[in-house]
């Protein structure tokens, strides 16, 4: 048995537009890194943290990671403890799934430091149990894919059903994050319960289509169906300027661009790095213009989940 692992997990771009908590895809960068070591005294410490700007709990129950680890040895009972160093490599509350990415590289760690007692399948209603904890919901459009990699449908929740969809080679994300915070569970709260047909025939057509898009490298099927109709309409409205960059970036030749996750980040996809950077410019523009900082990230597509970095 390892003594300690070191690991990466990606942060993830979930709902993808018209996905609304059964879509998402890993990002190459940015990721959560964490140093695991075996412990004789049971339980979990989170010994550090760098990088959250002394915004995480190191209370282990307080802090995702520590939670999952918990989840881990509760399932396990290896008969050990772990300690963990956590190292954030994406802002927190920024619909880039940070929650996601410190639960998934905690399993991942844990897993590997017990010599691999339960498959990645078995890991992911442990990652979900964390979102639960985290923002009220179990959904594991940011924890399937930080797991599995690459771009996940999940096809059902009972029981749960999780299909990988393959995705063309040179597919490009940028994503741009305006120096707002906004909660996934505050972002859920303000969704409309009830939707009208109408939408949901639009909603069920671009989710087809996007999926089919994506399995026969058709960028313009995919493009066409990059549109959502339920979430972005009204979560769009905690996101300045979000109309302008949206228009711009799509007018600039992205494929389709959207709201991360539970925002506040915008994404676009493209094949072209270009476009890439320039949609990452005309978003910084318009965010400056409303007096916002923000940060982007370009990235392909994530085909390995987690990944080991080293080990002793
Ligand atoms: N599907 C979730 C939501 C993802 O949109 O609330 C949160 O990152």
């Amino acid at each position: 048995m390892k003594e300690e692992v070191h690991v990466f997990a990606p942060a993830t771009v979930a709902n993808v537009a018209c996905g609304f908590d059964i879509l998402g895809f890993a990002l190459e960068q940015p990721g959560d890194e964490i140093i695991m070591r075996r412990t004789r005294q049971c339980g979990v410490v989170i010994r550090k943290i760098f990088g959250d700007n002394g915004k995480l709990s190191c209370e282990a129950g307080l802090n995702v990671a520590g939670i999952a680890a918990s989840h881990f040895l509760n399932n396990v009972q290896p008969g050990y403890g772990v300690e963990i160093e956590l190292q954030k490599g994406m802002p927190i509350g920024s619909g880039l799934g940070s929650s996601a990415a410190s639960a998934t590289a905690s399993l991942f760690a844990a897993n590997i430091l017990f010599d691999k007692p339960l498959n990645i399948m078995a890991l992911l209603p442990l990652a979900m149990e964390c979102e639960k904890a985290v923002c009220g919901t179990a959904h594991a459009d940011n924890v399937g894919p930080a797991l599995l990699g690459g771009f996940t449908l999940i096809r059902s929740y009972e029981p749960l059903d999780v299909v990988a969809i393959k995705t063309p080679d040179d597919l490009l994300c940028t994503v741009i994050h305006p120096h707002i915070e906004v909660s996934t569970e505050d972002a859920r709260k303000i969704l409309r319960k009830q939707i009208a047909l109408k939408d949901a025939i639009t909603q069920w057509g671009n989710v087809a289509g996007l999926i089919a898009g994506l399995m026969k490298s058709d960028y313009e099927l995919i493009g066409r169906s990059l549109r959502d109709v339920i979430a972005e309409p009204v979560r769009s409205l905690l996101i300045p300027r979000f109309k302008e960059i949206q228009t711009a970036v799509l007018a600039c030749g992205a494929l389709g661009c959207s709201i991360s996750g539970s925002g506040p980040s915008i994404f676009a996809l493209t094949n072209d790095q270009n476009i890439a950077e320039e949609v990452g410019r005309i978003a910084q523009g318009e965010f400056q213009s409303a007096g916002l900082r923000s940060e982007v990230f370009i990235s392909g597509i994530n085909q390995n989940g987690p990944v080991l970095i080293e080990e002793e």
